[in-house]
């Protein structure tokens, strides 16, 4: 697809500013740093998933040669609450457990020998309760509750039409009953943080984290110091994926607990298995969906029950059901609907944030259903998604008419051609000795940014200096993990400033340089952070332009800066170079530094109807997979994704193509391979052994396309695209499954196990036919 040339920097793609000190290995992670007279920190964690009358002896622990504290929960000069949204969840268990992997106590030690042998010399005795550990046992036992205001953690509705009549006008009815498990976010890099304490009483600390301002609030809330006696410096953070949303704020606030004690240096990385534990994962979920459409394939009723574990602690639970609830109906218009969803509390691992926010969930759901309406019509399945699909001037299902930048129907076009969807459609199934082949696809809309439920939070802040000799510095609130955030707010520095992007540097994320500025997830810091550097740039150029304008003798609007040079919109062009510009500033002392901040665009949501603009704009994305199951085995191997995006403009390709990769690949995981495995409470695979994520080898025909597209309020154009590429993939896939057996799989990850059973006692299953 060729790439928009509007502009000089934006929409190129420029090398990843972390490209080669990554991959020659040089970058250094936080275990790679050290401090003068640093302490090592561990953490005792519950072995059971519910008890009380917790009691703690460390006296035998504390004894051993290096051990400079042990602390619980009496330690905390602070609040022993992580701050997040309900405010529920205990840094360190109080006299209660409530799941396993839950910190108990900490311990600081002069090596990691030392702390190891201590961790297995604290004595805990507690009186265990019989824990809740499903979905269906948290609404059955909600006399027993977990925590004292009950095991709902949060609910929503949407309502739209007249459901009753929606069915009723219905001239086919499909439904069904959709469970997913756990994912386990499997960054590269474990959770890990330092805390340093400084002799004025202020503490620093460094570490593997997205959001730093969340740490920030956390750590001075665990010490009870003011936040400007904090400040949290995010290190080279090894992957992140949600996974280093809401936890790493538990991993600063006991790293901190530590360094104020013993006034010393603190570091605390956790082991592959402790992270695995204690730290969040994607909500397992049961949606009950049911849609009803006319003869002609008109979507016209939407019924859905949307079932979430939330684990223990509410942590992110609210909004992560907010946005599964929006994204249940998906990128169609329907005119009556009636969605409800729950949130409930288990004797689990809280749930947390992971790339798609609850929606990859129910859109398992809704994709898979979309396929059997469309088989029960007798449509092609991709007519069917064309023929609903929502353009502009259409409604979500929140009522929110769109007015721009919906190219859904673009990535459809563009994943039929890439996939030859017509001609496999009409030959598919194939069965070819032990093999069966079939296609499927998916199509689907992601709500950039925070939306009206974080709205209060969607704000964020660039500063931006250009030096005398044309380099630019960048500091940001938000963070990169990964996926390529500094490249970008790079190019659009540069594009802005009209120099070269080798001449900016994004300095590391750090709360003492920029004012809180919310999160960095969904898929919210190219348009946030770049509309806020852009906000910053055009103070700094428009005081340029003042100064070119009497070098030129000419209005300052007559001017514009690119390539390093400034240059007038006159015929005859002319010309000056940049740097004569910047040197005249200097001379006349006009600052060439200034400070942006840029306010999310307006949303809103009647939480009584689930109505109204939930999200400023949307993404769209279309995946095609094509797969072989082998019928002896079960195995489902992909011999092709077709994945096309609308992300608005592309700042740098190569890396949104670099995200379709990521994603789709993560995305495949969680539909065939990916399942963590509980006991009683407990995770039995919490190791890379057992928990198996698809390598580089599993999966390699993946085909990103990115369409052509604009939204008018991104930096020049963009939308974002961080979550979108995993969300569809499992009922792509599944609808594949469906397409080469006939059998409708209402449960992922399609295990070969689950598959093969199915083979086996085709009876069990109900046969469909194409
Ligand atoms: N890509 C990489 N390589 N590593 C990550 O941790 N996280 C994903 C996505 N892509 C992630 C990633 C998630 S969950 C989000 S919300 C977005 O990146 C955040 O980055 P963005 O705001 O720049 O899109
Ligand atoms: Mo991404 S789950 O929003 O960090």
């Amino acid at each position: 697809m060729p790439t928009s040339k509007k502009y000089k920097i934006v929409g190129t793609s420029v090398i990843r500013e972390d490209a080669l000190h990554k991959v020659t290995g040089q970058l250094k992670f936080i275990d790679d740093y050290k401090f003068p007279n640093m302490l090592y920190g561990k953490v005792l964690f519950s072995k059971v998933p519910r008890a009380k009358s917790l009691k703690i002896d460390y006296s035998r622990a504390l004894k051993i040669e290096g051990i400079q504290t042990i602390l619980t929960a009496k330690d905390i000069p602070g609040t022993n609450v992580v701050p997040l949204i309900k405010d529920d969840w205990p840094f360190l268990a109080n006299s209660e457990i409530r799941h396993i992997g839950e910190a108990l106590a900490l311990i600081a030690g002069e090596s990691k020998e030392a702390i190891e042998e201590a961790v297995d010399k604290i004595k805990v005795s507690y009186e265990e309760i019989e824990p809740i550990l499903t979905i269906e046992d948290s609404i059955k036992r909600k006399d027993d509750p977990i925590l004292p205001d009950g095991n709902i953690i949060s609910e929503y509705v949407i309502k739209k039409g007249d459901i009753k009549k929606g069915f009723e006008e219905a001239d086919v009815v499909v439904q069904g009953e959709f469970r997913t498990h756990n994912q386990e976010h499997a960054y590269l890099e474990p959770q890990g943080m330092i805390a340093v304490p400084e002799s004025d009483g202020t503490i620093t600390v460094y570490g593997s984290m997205q959001c730093p301002f969340y740490v920030h609030n956390a750590v001075s809330r665990i010490l009870g110091i003011p936040l400007n006696k904090v400040k949290v410096i995010q290190t080279p953070t090894g992957g992140g994926f949600g996974g280093k949303e809401d936890v790493p704020s538990l991993v600063a606030g006991w790293a901190s607990l530590l360094a104020y004690h013993t006034k010393r240096p603190v570091k605390l990385i956790l082991t592959r298995e402790e992270d695995f534990i204690s730290m969040s994962k994607r909500h397992a979920s049961i949606v009950r969906h049911k849609l009803g459409a006319k003869k002609d394939g008109t979507l016209i009723a939407c019924e859905s029950e949307i079932l979430f574990d939330g684990g223990a602690y509410s942590t992110l639970t609210p909004v992560v059901l907010w946005r599964g609830t929006i994204h249940m109906l998906g990128p169609y218009y329907c005119p009556n609907i009636y969605i409800k969803s729950y949130a409930y509390r288990t004797n689990k691992v809280p749930a947390g944030a992971f790339r798609g926010f609850g929606s990859p969930q129910v859109i398992f759901a809704g994709e898979s259903l979309i396929d059997e309406l469309a088989y029960k019509l007798n449509m092609d399945p991709l007519e069917f998604r064309r023929k609903n699909a929502l353009t502009v001037g259409k409604q979500t299902a929140t009522g929110h008419r769109l007015n721009e930048s919906v190219n859904l129907i673009e990535t459809i076009e563009a994943a039929r051609k890439e996939s030859n969807w017509e001609d496999k459609w009409k030959t598919y199934p194939i069965i070819k000795g032990n093999k069966a082949r079939g296609i499927g696809i998916s199509t689907i809309m992601y709500g950039v940014g925070l939306g009206a439920g974080g709205k209060k939070i969607d704000r964020s802040a660039a500063f931006v200096e250009l030096h005398s000799d044309l380099s630019a510095k960048v500091s940001v609130g938000t963070t990169e993990i990964g996926q390529g955030m500094r490249t970008v707010l790079a190019q659009i520095t540069a594009e802005a400033l009209g120099i070269p992007y080798e001449n900016v540097y994004i300095e590391m994320t750090d709360t003492s340089k920029v004012p809180d500025s919310g999160p960095t997830v969904a898929s919210r810091s190219t348009f946030m952070s770049g509309n806020a550097i852009l906000n910053a740039c055009e103070k700094i150029t428009n005081r340029m332009k003042m100064v070119a304008g009497k070098l030129f003798n000419l209005p300052p609007e007559k001017i514009y800066f690119e390539n390093s040079t400034a240059i007038t919109r006159t015929r005859p062009k002319q010309t000056l170079p940049l740097k004569k510009i910047v040197d005249k500033c200097l001379e006349e002392r006009v600052p060439l530094a200034d400070f942006g901040w840029f306010i999310a665009p307006f949303t809103s949501f009647d939480n009584k109807t689930g109505q109204g603009e939930a999200y400023y704009v949307y993404s769209f994305m279309t995946n095609i997979a094509e797969v072989e199951v082998d019928l002896k085995t079960g195995v489902v191997e992909l011999i092709k994704m077709s994945s096309a995006v609308d992300i608005g403009q592309p700042i740098n390709p190569e890396g949104v193509r670099g995200q379709i990769y990521g994603g789709v690949v993560q995305g495949l995981g969680y539909a065939l391979l990916e399942k963590v495995i509980w006991e009683n409470g407990k995770i039995i695979n919490p190791e890379f052994a057992t928990y198996i994520i698809p390598t580089i080898k599993d999966f390699d025909n993946i085909v990103p396309i990115i369409v052509p597209g604009s939204y008018s309020k991104g930096p020049y154009g963009a939308k974002g695209i961080g979550e979108l590429p995993l969300m569809g993939i499992a009922p792509a896939v599944a609808n594949a499954v469906r397409n080469a057996l006939g059998i409708r799989f209402y449960e992922i990850p399609l295990l070969p196990e689950l598959i093969f059973e199915k083979l086996i006692n085709p009876d069990s299953s109900e046969k469909l036919s194409k």
